[in-house]
């Protein structure tokens, strides 16, 4: 692989991905730094970062991507910014959508200004195969129209559309990747793998929308940061890389394998109303990333329950974030649903 920018400004890089990104890179890359620029939202947690807090290539500054002329201080001191910072669930985007066109959209712009007054090597923002919308069969090309259909992936999409104007109009070396679900150590438990494996140790219900046969395609975090820093020390300016793992699963299907791993039963499965305007399908074409070189390098079986294991062994990590705000969210949400839901087989 090429080698990495020396500077990094990794915006969001205290939430689930950009905190295992921040991770790596520091462990596989000595002659990197990392300025970790986070707002510590409600997703942000600086645990996540115990690892690499102790180390001197390793900065934190709490702050709003949305914040200028934070921004515009920050950015001079660095090579290339790193923009994981985002509102970043479906089910929160409909309930209270300004959030996410405040800093998925505008928060994308300031760190674009910003990177149009730097010489940097590169911009790279995070985004999601979402921006696609629901594709009935086939996979998405990085050149196929976007169709997002929630405020969480109409926002990306804004973002995205911003990126590669930005690098249209005035040249800034933008890199533009889109991933799919994610799944592994450390991610919120409001999506749906730590929600359901947290809600089954706890011996709670798991709220599957509608028939549970929309289709996701799952990729380990640790097979996405790896196709991030390819990407990143080798990805062609102006360029959009699909990242995907290739293992499309209907809900249910993950959901089982999930009570499997944990050996719990399925009568904890509650068939719930469905969210609103649901994506059933999002599959992506990962030929350009591969092309590059990349190619998972976890299985899913081996990944899944490594990913239950380690939700199972860290307890400490989840269960506080479990609390407080946690709560009541969870009862907006999920309260009157689980109450009309019904038993699945
Ligand atoms: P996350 O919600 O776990 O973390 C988001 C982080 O951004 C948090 O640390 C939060 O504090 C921070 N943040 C939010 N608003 C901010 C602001 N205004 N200024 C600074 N920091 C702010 O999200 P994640 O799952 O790690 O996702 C990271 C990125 O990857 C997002 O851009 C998301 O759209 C994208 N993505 C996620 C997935 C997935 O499955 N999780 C898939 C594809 C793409
Ligand atoms: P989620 O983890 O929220 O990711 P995204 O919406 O970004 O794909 O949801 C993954 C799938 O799981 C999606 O089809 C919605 C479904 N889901 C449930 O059935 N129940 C839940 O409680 C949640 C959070 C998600």
């Amino acid at each position: 692989m090429g080698r990495l920018p020396a500077r990094l400004l990794v915006t969001g890089g205290a939430g689930f991905i950009g905190s295992a990104f921040t991770r790596r890179v520091l462990s596989r890359h000595p002659d990197v730094s990392v300025t970790v620029l986070d707002k510590l939202t409600y997703a942000g947690n600086r645990a996540n970062l115990a690892d690499v807090e102790s180390d001197p290539r390793f900065t934190f500054v709490q702050g709003d991507i949305a914040d200028a002329e934070l921004v515009a201080r920050l950015a001079p001191d660095v090579d290339a910014i790193v923009n994981f910072a985002a509102e970043s669930h479906v089910d929160r985007s409909i309930e209270e959508p300004d959030a996410f066109i405040r800093t998925d959209v505008y928060g994308t712009f300031v760190l674009l200004e910003a990177a149009r007054r730097s010489a940097h090597q590169r911009y790279m923002q995070i985004s999601t195969d979402e921006v696609y919308g629901h594709v009935p069969d086939g996979s998405s090309g990085e050149g196929d129209p976007l169709h997002p259909r929630s405020p969480y992936s109409a926002s990306k999409a804004g973002g995205d559309l911003l990126v590669g104007a930005y690098h249209t109009t005035y040249d800034v070396p933008t890199l533009l990747t889109r991933a799919s679900n994610n799944f592994g150590p450390y991610q919120y438990p409001e999506k749906i793998i730590p929600l359901f494996v947290t809600n089954a140790l706890d011996g709670e219900p798991l709220p599957l929308y509608g028939d549970g046969l929309q289709i996701r395609d799952w990729v380990f975090v640790d097979d996405h940061c790896d196709a991030l820093e390819l990407v990143l020390a080798e990805g062609a300016p102006g360029r959009t890389y699909n990242v995907g793992g290739g293992n499309e699963r209907t809900n249910l299907e993950l959901t089982r394998a999930i009570l499997a791993l944990l050996d719990r039963p399925m009568s904890l499965v509650r068939s719930v109303p469905d969210r609103a305007g649901h994506d059933r399908r999002y599959s992506v074409d990962t030929s350009a990333l591969r092309a590059l070189g990349w190619a998972p390098a976890h299985d899913f079986d081996t990944a899944l329950r490594l990913t239950v294991d380690w939700y199972r062994d860290n307890e400490p990590w989840w269960r506080p974030l479990k609390s407080g705000e946690y709560r009541d969210y969870y009862r907006r949400q999920y309260g009157d649903r689980l109450a009309s839901g019904t038993a699945i087989e």
